[in-house]
């Protein structure tokens, strides 16, 4: 069976295919310009980017990987969460599509797709094993005893990961989204016990449970910023916080997937979502788990980010178990918890 994969949740226009007998067959990513002037993703603006390039760039994946329609065995598209507008165009797209050829549609949940994106290149990931979603939008630890079944452990009571470093970066002048470019930065930052630039709090790590906040911390690099940016070393300032910054940001999230790990009495733990392409997460995440015998896993880097191979994947995956079905119509949701899916059998 192919599946054709379909992801406009957010600022990204993506497609894929995904077939039983070949893996990935291909997948196309274009993420929307318009948002950078703005600082932040304006939602109409979204939707009509969506509009204008969803088709033409389903019809060239086609054409390029020589895949006919009627080959298709299923569409899957993104159902949500993200935003409500330019989620309307995916799945109005797929399920017409999977209307038109007599196939079944899958509705997919974003997050669960990038839960299993890990899995398009290692088919050996199985549950059980803690997720950790980190994006722009969320930073939540999932306990995932089997597919499907998602329970939230904690999450964060105010800014994601991905967010505060946005916002970090967006004041450094590295423009949006800027969490990337905030970790090159960091690179040429020197250690924090030898820069001089004041600690950084690990925030909600001295105290029991799951819960993130971010929001001091982004305010105190904030405010350290502006302190290092009237020195007389501004460029070697920037690089310290950033560097100041990851650190307590990626010791905060290592703090706490191990202490999920324990409460439910599990070994490994799978990263999704942008913020997931960290190399410093990668590293210090990896390095930790190795030494309690348990082992991280990271979806390759292009597929951190928003796109529809995973889509594709997560479709197939739930369309293998026959949960598919020929549309009656199509499902877009702004809000979709995760615990809200159902186990594939
Ligand atoms: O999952 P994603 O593509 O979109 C959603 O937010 O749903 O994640 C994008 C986020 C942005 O905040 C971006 O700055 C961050 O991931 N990001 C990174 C890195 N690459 C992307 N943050 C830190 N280090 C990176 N290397
Ligand atoms: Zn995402």
């Amino acid at each position: 069976m192919i599946v054709l994969g379909i992801e406009t949740s957010c600022d990204e226009t993506a497609c894929a295919l995904y077939s039983t007998a070949r893996g990935l067959i291909g997948d196309r990513v274009l993420t929307q310009a318009i948002h950078a002037e703005y600082g932040g993703v304006v939602p109409e603006l979204a939707s009509r980017d969506h509009v204008r390039h969803l088709l033409p760039m389903v019809d060239g994946l086609l054409r390029d990987t020589g895949v006919v329609r009627t080959e298709l065995g299923g569409v899957a598209y993104t159902a949500g969460p993200g935003l409500l507008g330019a989620l309307l165009v995916g799945s109005a797209f797929g399920a017409g599509l999977a209307f038109a050829l007599g196939v079944p549609a899958i509705g997919v949940h974003h997050m669960e797709g990038h839960v299993l994106a890990p899995m398009l290149d290692d088919a050996s990931i199985k549950p059980p094993f803690v997720a950790m979603l980190v994006s722009g939008g969320h930073t939540m630890l999932v306990a995932v005893p089997e597919i499907g079944r998602y329970e939230v452990l904690g999450e964060s009571l105010d800014d994601a990961v991905g967010e505060v470093f946005d916002k970090v970066a967006k004041q450094m002048g590295l423009g949006y989204p800027g969490g990337a470019a905030l970790a090159k930065l960091a690179e040429s930052g020197r250690a924090p016990s030898s820069s001089g630039v004041p600690p950084f709090p690990r925030p909600m790590t001295d105290r029991p449970g799951l819960e993130f906040s971010f929001s001091g911390l982004k305010t105190r690099a904030m405010q350290i910023l502006r302190l290092v940016e009237a020195g007389d070393a501004p460029e070697q300032g920037r690089a310290d916080v950033a560097r100041a910054l990851q650190e307590a940001m990626v010791d905060t999230l290592v703090i706490k997937a191990v202490r999920a790990l324990d409460q439910v009495g599990m070994k490994n733990v799978v990263v999704a979502g942008g913020v997931g392409a960290n190399l410093y997460l990668r590293e210090r995440l990896s390095a930790t788990l190795a030494q309690r015998g348990g082992h991280a896993y990271f979806p390759r880097q292009a597929f951190c980010t928003d796109n529809a191979a995973m889509i594709a994947y997560a479709g197939w995956v739930r369309l293998q178990a026959g949960q598919g079905a020929l549309v009656s119509g199509f499902a877009a949701r702004a809000r979709w918890p995760l615990d809200q899916l159902s186990p594939l059998v």
